[in-house]
């Protein structure tokens, strides 16, 4: 198996581990445990003193190819899979933590991301403080004695801002803090956060990685000593585990990833400089765009652009709909990163729960659309789009 080898490469050929068949497409070990040949060998594994699985709580083979395909991609040393992207976000912040302890996240996260450190933790006597993730100074300011964890999103769900990966990296360092990241939007592909300086990157495998529907999915990666001190117990005995078969479902996505990336990007590039170019729209946001406002820290840190573009309507709430009905080949869904084009009003669906105010600090109007970009023939969602917009009022 080779480092050296480049990233489409790595997934098609990453972490395979072959049985005695030799089959050509990766097996799905659907096994919930495993045999010992005496209890001696029995006790060995559990002593660790001989490799091998355990339980598939713990691990298993199809979730170890898997794993092991994400290392590579990512350049970590380690990595857990788990069974939605909201299970590898809390494991890797909440397996820090304890009571006392204090959060610092960019107040721009997807909704159930944003419970995770605003609602939840502080149950259980974690403080989090919020900041607009933007300005490197907000992130300095909310700095306590016992912050531990910093925790963002780039660019964020669903306005497509950008937060300074490797500055938050340096404020982290400084105060022995770790850095936790949701790579989601940014896929595996056009951002390393490890190399950026971030300590802990996260996946909801089920958006690009999985990319046409079927899983949910999750994954966390890291260095060995973070995953061994923090993630490793608490993943084992709170039970967050990815079934076998989903691991091989993302395996066979990862395949084809770099390709499905490509068009989408390409697609959601070209629907942004149409859109830029309508009268009925406010604002486009896409960080491949030059006019994107944080264009120059999208230089340094992502080599490509996105596959969503994010939108406003004039018109408000009441144009946002109907561009949204009048649409026939994109579909309206709260999914993204999928081989469909899918369209999604974030103020009534996936930031419903948050308050007028805090919507409105985040530049969600009623007019705002995320179009998540599929594979699709770019002309064929040209037109869709543009007949959309043509029956506006
Ligand atoms: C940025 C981001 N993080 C995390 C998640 C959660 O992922 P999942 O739905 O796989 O639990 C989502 C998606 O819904 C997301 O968009």
């Amino acid at each position: 198996m080779s480092n050296n080898w480049r990233p489409a490469t790595q997934l098609v050929h990453g972490g395979t581990l072959r049985s005695q068949f030799g089959e050509t497409s990766e097996a799905i070990y659907l096994t919930q445990g495993f045999v010992y040949d005496t209890s001696e060998a029995a006790e060995a594994r559990f002593k660790g003193e001989t490799e091998g699985f355990i339980y598939a709580r713990y691990g298993s083979p199809t979730n170890d190819m898997f794993e092991k395909r994400m290392c590579m991609l990512e350049g970590a040393e380690d990595a857990r899979a788990t069974a939605s992207g909201m299970a590898a976000v809390t494991a890797a912040i909440l397996c820090q933590v304890k009571a006392g302890d204090h959060i610092v996240a960019a107040r721009a996260l997807f909704g159930s991301c944003r419970w995770v450190v605003e609602t939840l933790a502080p149950q259980y006597g974690i403080e989090c403080t919020l900041v607009d993730g933007r300005d490197l100074a907000n992130w300095e300011k909310a700095i306590q004695p016992n912050t531990k964890v910093f925790f963002l999103e780039s660019p964020t769900n669903p306005t497509l801002e950008v937060v300074d990966i490797a500055g938050v990296a340096r404020l982290a360092n400084q105060v022995g803090a770790k850095l936790v990241v949701d790579n989601v939007f940014a896929t595996p592909l056009f951002q390393k956060p490890l190399e950026l300086g971030a300590h802990i990157v996260v996946y909801s495998a089920t958006k690009h990685i999985d990319g046409q529907g079927r899983s949910l999915g999750g994954v966390v990666l890291s260095d060995k000593a973070w995953i061994d001190e923090y993630l490793h117990d608490y993943f084992r005995h709170t039970g967050p585990a990815m079934s076998p078969f989903t691991a091989w479902t993302l395996l066979k996505g990862l395949e084809t990833l770099p390709i499905r990336v490509k068009q989408q990007t390409a697609n959601a590039a070209r629907i942004a400089d149409l859109l830029a170019d309508q009268d009925k729209i406010a604002r486009v946001i896409y960080p491949g765009r030059a006019d994107h406002p944080q264009a120059d820290i999208i230089a340094r840190q992502m080599s490509g652009g996105s596959t969503l573009v994010c939108f406003e309507l004039k018109g408000g709430k009441a144009a946002a709909f109907a561009l949204q009905n009048a649409l026939e080949i994109i579909k309206i869904s709260n999914n993204l990163g999928d081989a469909k084009s899918l369209i999604t009003h974030p103020a009534t669906t996936t930031h419903k729960n948050l308050t007028d105010e805090a919507r409105a600090e985040l530049g969600i109007s009623g007019g705002t659309l995320r179009l998540s970009c599929g594979i699709e023939d770019t002309d064929d969602l040209v037109e869709d789009i543009v007949r959309a917009i043509g029956a506006l009022a």
